[in-house]
């Protein structure tokens, strides 16, 4: 469903240059035989890009003529271009331009199960060098922002040198529409396109990893719009490759829906964060005001995900199982703290998941104050404890984005304690 950031321009609303726009754009192969119910709406309206374009001509006539050229004035092979731009759309979770081109792809022969599989988000294995070679570029290209050597070559033997240069260049043009279509999500034809549908829950966009790890701050404001269970699946997927001691993996999650829980939850909440909270700003009126400030927005965060807790759509609760850790530091006269490095990377790791997946979340402890009651609440055994509480929502405001942390320089040494790193 669009939300029409743009309303649709009829060819009656146009003159000068966007006219000689429309009119290229009506006239060109694209808009003939099939294509032309699914580019030109039943009031006469452009679909996919062009519609936006119109709006600055100047530099839509240009891209359009450059769209035409890389098809008709390249070598490259049809199926070749079609993989690739496959591969963009599936990337940029655009259900119209997969449909478009998933059947313009059939058309060129490209396998309807390999459709199938870049549609799902999987890695297709076709028999013919050349469209694996223009999947594997383009994949890299827009999921890595890079070209690893051995898909170079790959597609230098497949494709030779010119067809790689325009297979390289499509992808780009289709990363520009993509950008255009995505910001501007134009309606969709008056005629239906047939499947295969993206599912656009299926696979996030990509983001890179320093990205994510910088900008995974707690998200405390979170709304009740619905996460879905393929979201939280996911999230749970990378929980799942964290590293534990032994690899015994010694923590389960309870993923918490049910609103009477959640209410629970919230109500023995709400005290433990109150008098922390209170303390916390206790603190702060020993502090200057400037410098107080970035903590007094941190409980006041605080303080609404301790009134809406019942209202966030998940709860991920992370329990565990004493039993199976091996707690190396149990001996020492000082808090230990191995056996929770069994857990917390999973926990970090569903954090990263989230992020990855745009839901806002944060790591909480406080509730581990009521594990009793929790295990009542959720049926836990009386032999495994609780490790954090997750919830997960999208954000209200801006949600993730930059951390206040120290830097390497304050943090690392070089071979003993106190000789700063000397690479920081
Ligand atoms: C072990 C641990 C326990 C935490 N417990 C809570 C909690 O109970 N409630 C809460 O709102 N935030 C909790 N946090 C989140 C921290 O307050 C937060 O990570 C820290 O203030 C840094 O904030 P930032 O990530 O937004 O920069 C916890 C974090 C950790 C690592």
């Amino acid at each position: 469903m669009s939300t029409e950031r743009l309303k649709p321009l009829g060819p009656n609303e146009i003159s000068g240059n966007a006219k000689n726009l429309y009119d290229a754009v009506v006239e060109s192969p694209r808009a003939q035989g099939p294509g032309k119910q699914i580019l030109i709406r039943e009031d006469g309206s452009l679909c996919g890009p062009f519609d936006a374009w119109l709006r600055s001509p100047g530099i839509g006539i240009h891209f359009e003529r450059a769209g035409m050229a890389l098809r008709e004035d390249t070598i490259m092979d049809a199926a070749v271009r079609e993989v690739a731009v496959l591969t963009v759309a599936r990337a940029w979770n655009i259900d119209f331009e997969f449909q478009v081109h998933a059947m313009v792809a059939k058309m060129q022969g490209v396998p309807e199960e390999a459709i199938g599989q870049i549609a799902r988000g999987e890695t297709p294995r076709f028999e013919r060098d050349d469209l694996q070679a223009a999947h594997d570029i383009a994949r890299e290209l827009v999921l890595q922002r890079r070209v690893t050597d051995a898909t170079f070559a790959a597609a230098q033997k497949a494709l030779g040198e010119q067809a790689t240069i325009e297979v390289v260049t499509h992808v780009g043009f289709y990363q520009m529409v993509s950008g255009v279509l995505t910001t501007f999500d134009p309606p969709d034809p008056s005629v239906d396109v047939p499947a295969p549908h993206l599912d656009t829950s299926a696979l996030p966009l990509p983001i890179d990893l320093y990205e994510a790890a910088s900008t995974t701050r707690a998200v405390r404001k979170l709304r009740a719009d619905p996460v879905s269970d393929d979201q939280i699946n996911r999230a749970l997927k990378m929980a799942s490759f964290a590293p534990s001691g032994g690899n015994r993996q010694p923590w389960q999650v309870i993923v918490v829906r049910d609103a009477a829980k959640k209410a629970k939850l919230g109500e023995l909440y709400a005290p433990l964060w109150n008098e922390y909270a209170a303390a916390g700003r206790m603190f702060l009126k020993e502090l200057p005001e400037d410098k107080a400030a970035p903590t007094e927005r941190a409980l006041q965060a605080g303080d609404y995900l301790s009134t809406h807790l019942a209202e966030i759509p998940v709860i991920c609760v992370f329990v565990f199982n004493p039993a199976l850790l091996h707690i190396t530091d149990g001996d020492l006269d000082r808090p230990s703290v191995v056996g929770g490095g069994s857990i917390y990377p999973a926990v970090q790791n569903f954090l990263l998941g989230c992020r990855a997946e745009g839901l806002g979340c944060t790591l909480t402890t406080l509730l581990c104050h009521k594990e009793d009651e929790i295990r009542k609440l959720l049926d836990i055994p009386s032999d495994w404890g609780t490790a954090a509480f997750v919830p997960v929502g999208h954000a209200v405001g801006r949600g993730h984005g930059p951390l206040a942390r120290r830097s390497v320089e304050n943090l690392a040494f070089q071979d003993q304690f106190g000789t700063p790193f000397a690479g920081s």
